[in-house]
């Protein structure tokens, strides 16, 4: 089980991540930074958001879950230190339990519907914030670092 699991994501300032379940990622401004930080990690993505992708994620190993996955048991077979989750909203909340950090990075839409953060109820998270990494500072867009409180 690694150290860290970190979720991260790019998020409307009304909470969601995409309009559909089937959506392109094209309008988030991260993708420089999110390619940083993974680098060198296992990334856990769920079967919607494989989908979407167009590109293999090089350099990373992407772990696809489906629903009869259990969340623990796919975390328990990694060796490496720290591990992302990237995504959807159904993985997010599925992993919920398991995460130490939040890397989330508010951009400036509102989509007013579609795919929430968490998708699903999670037990309330405390958090602590840590950082914040300048994404594009003249549209006003920087990724906050928060650890899970125990
Ligand atoms: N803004 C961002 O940072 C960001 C990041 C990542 C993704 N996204 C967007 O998020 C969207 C996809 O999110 P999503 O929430 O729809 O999908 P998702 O989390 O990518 O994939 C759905 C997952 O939920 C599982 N599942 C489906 N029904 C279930 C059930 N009844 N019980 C348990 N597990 C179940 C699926 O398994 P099966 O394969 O077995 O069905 C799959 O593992 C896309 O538009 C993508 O572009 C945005």
């Amino acid at each position: 089980m690694p150290t860290d699991v970190i979720l991260i994501a790019a998020v409307t300032v009304d909470g969601f991540i995409a309009r559909h379940s089937r959506e392109v990622t094209a309008w988030s401004k991260d993708l420089h930074l999110f390619k940083k930080q993974t680098i060198g990690f296992p990334v856990i993505m769920g079967s919607n958001t494989y989908e979407t992708l167009n590109h293999q994620l090089d350099g990373r190993d992407m772990i696809v879950v489906r629903r009869d996955d259990a969340p623990e048991s796919v975390l328990s077979k990694l060796a490496a230190e720290r591990c992302f989750i990237i995504g959807g909203g159904k993985t997010y909340s599925r992993f919920a339990p398991f995460l130490t950090h939040l890397y989330i990075t508010p951009h400036p839409f509102v989509f007013g519907a579609g795919v929430r953060l968490f998708t699903d109820p999670i037990t309330e998270l405390s958090l602590r914030f840590e950082t914040m990494i300048a994404v594009d500072e003249i549209a006003g867009i920087y990724q906050y670092q928060y650890k899970v409180q125990e």
